[in-house]
């Protein structure tokens, strides 16, 4: 961090909000938020006359609230700039002035009570979001009492606890007496691969944490037994093993299994637990001086707002999705921005430091290379034809068109366009087309395979990142599936128009398929939500016209799911061969009725 505040090229703005990000890969235009210190960052030395005289004490967030702070602090030790700064919330008040204090004790008068937050713009190139993570609140979790035992901490508390820098100065004792604990026992997976309580997800540090923790507590206390309950210890990565075993010769006992409930003794305030050893099958009770809840890692509470300002789209476990998981693993699906460490995913600091370094030289290639190269599947737009409905710009994931139906105006920034074709699948006008993916391609495609047989033939519509790899898995896996199934490849779920649907059906297809990734994997943001309200309005009308609903089916596949789609197809094929060559005659006369109702 220091090496970064002194880099001649970096300009590190602490404290600091990014309100507001627009314009697109090479020309990102962002508004910030400097807030104010109140303190001149440039002046203050750090001397520390303010802190002793500030009357106000509060909590102190790094120390996790095991000590305190003054309303005039520096948030941590290693700080850059380690400056002060106030923090308003709890000052005595500035207007009028109840106390000054600090500024009176202030040699150099660098405090300024009536500071304003700075609003300042930069223009940039492009953007990486390395925004961190949180931890997971055991609070909720009400079996092992945290909160209600003090001497249940979390991984987090006992890391304070045994810090040199910490609230107790490295003196590593339990809360209640202020003794040093002989006995410690660690819980694994608090918060994670859990659907109960927590999240389903592994958080990938809190093994290696724990192990750490627990050959830092046999170095500095040799006599403490320490013993960790745990699912499985995942000690995967260089070296990590060989910590594993270290901890073990160090006489750190691990225990295969989860205890249900933490009780405390009100006199000692010890806590037992029971837990079923599923290595000897045997139901254990044990004692400890303290426990400590190995706390899972959840995404940043302000992703949310992260993820608006910069159009980004989110796994189902809630950190931000890559571009491709192993193409593009840096990458996000807008182009021009990066991801780097637990943004991305759960990740140690050996992977988040890795991760930054390849974000900073995709970073580098792109902004040294002078000009971007685009994606060749964008949209186009006919102006002539558009009738400035809007409903493009509506389902554009990238905000790529802009539309003004009053003026009768329409922007498009192509440089935006990701190629998805939903606002192609949407326009009931004809006006927009994708490149390589246009109407009279796919139609193509359809009458080619409807050519012999139809009756015979199901079209699955697959969009090129889930449904298309995942028949790829299927097909690598020398999974068979029914040979009558027809692929047509999209980029997404969300170009498929509801024109290819109804021309398929009059083709004399007697199934149709739309296929994509899982509702929140969708590559392109959230553009497969308008394929499923397409898709349900398209079954309503079927209803209406005397089909049956059922001939058209929506799968969701990812690309790992080779048996999924196996299955899948499977399934169709059985249902294929219920419909009826009447069923298949009357769609194609109804249909054909509708077209010729449109074109008058
Ligand atoms: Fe697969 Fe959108 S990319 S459904």
């Amino acid at each position: 961090m220091m090496d970064v505040g002194r880099h001649p090229n970096i300009n590190l703005l602490t404290y600091s909000e990014v309100e507001k990000i627009s314009g697109y890969v090479g020309n990102f235009h962002v508004v910030i938020r400097r807030k104010a210190k109140y303190v001149d960052e440039g002046e203050c030395t750090a001397c520390g006359d303010c802190v002793t005289v500030c009357p106000v004490i509060v909590p102190d967030e790094f120390q996790q609230g095991m000590s305190s702070r003054k309303a005039i602090y520096i948030p941590f030790p290693q700080a850059v700039p380690s400056s002060f700064l106030i923090d308003m919330k709890n000052c005595l008040g500035t207007n009028p002035i109840a106390c000054g204090k600090c500024a009176d004790a202030c040699e150099k008068k660098c405090i300024d009570y009536d500071a304003k937050d700075e609003i300042m713009e930069v223009d940039v190139g492009v953007v990486i979001v390395a925004t961190g993570m949180d931890v997971f609140d055991p609070t909720p979790i009400d079996e092992y009492g945290y909160t209600r035992f003090e001497n249940v901490v979390t991984s987090m508390e006992f890391e304070r606890l045994i810090s040199a820098g910490g609230p107790s100065d490295g003196h590593f004792i339990r809360p209640t007496d202020r003794k040093r604990p002989k006995t410690v026992g660690f819980i694994q997976c608090v918060g994670s691969r859990t659907e109960k309580c927590g999240n389903s997800y592994c958080s990938n540090i809190c093994c290696m944490n724990t192990i750490k923790d627990t050959l830092l507590l046999k170095d500095h206390y040799p006599d403490i037994e320490a013993k960790v309950f745990y699912i499985d210890i995942r000690a995967f990565g260089k070296g990590f093993e060989d910590l594993f075993n270290r901890s073990k010769a160090a006489g750190v006992q691990y225990i295969r299994g989860i205890p249900g409930e933490i009780t405390e003794d009100s006199n000692t305030h010890n806590l037992k637990i029971m837990v079923e050893d599923t290595t000897s099958n045997e139901l254990e009770e044990h004692e400890f001086d303290m426990l400590v809840l190995s706390v899972g890692v959840t995404p940043r509470w302000d992703m949310p707002q992260v993820q608006q300002l910069l159009t980004l789209s989110k796994t189902p476990d809630g950190f931000f999705m890559e571009a491709h998981p192993k193409l593009k693993p840096v990458d996000a699906p807008t182009t021009g921005v990066y991801l780097a460490g637990c943004a991305e995913a759960p990740k140690d600091v050996k992977d988040s430091v890795t991760q930054a370094s390849a974000a900073a030289a995709r970073a580098e290639t792109l902004l040294s290379a002078g000009e971007v190269t685009l994606e060749a599947i964008t949209s186009t737009i006919d102006l002539e034809t558009c009738r400035f409905c809007g409903m493009c710009a509506k389902v554009c994931p990238y905000n790529a068109i802009k539309v003004d139906p009053k003026k009768k105006t329409l922007e498009y920034l192509e440089a935006l366009c990701k190629g998805c074709g939903t606002c192609g699948a949407e326009c009931r006008f004809g006006a927009i087309t994708m490149k390589h993916f246009t109407n009279d391609q796919v139609y193509s495609q359809i009458d080619a395979h409807l050519a012999e047989n139809p009756q015979d033939k199901t079209i699955v519509f697959a969009c090129n990142w889930c449904s298309y790899a995942g028949a790829d898995t299927c097909g690598g896996a020398r999974l068979q599936y029914p040979p009558t199934q027809r692929l047509i490849r999209t980029m997404c779920s969300g170009r498929v128009a509801e024109e290819w649907v109804l021309h398929a059906f009059r083709k004399g297809a007697p199934m149709v398929v739309v296929s994509g990734c899982h509702y929140v994997d969708c590559h392109y943001i959230d553009a497969n939500r308008w394929t499923q309200k397409r898709v349900e309005k398209l079954w309503d009308k079927m209803e209406k016209w005397g089909i049956r609903p059922e001939r058209l089916l929506l799968e969701w596949i990812s690309a790992a799911e080779g048996q999924r789609f196996q299955k899948a197809m499977q399934d169709i094929e059985a249902l294929r061969k219920t419909v009826t060559r009447e069923e298949i005659e009357h769609t194609v006369k109804v249909l054909t009725e509708e077209e010729e109702k449109k074109k008058k």
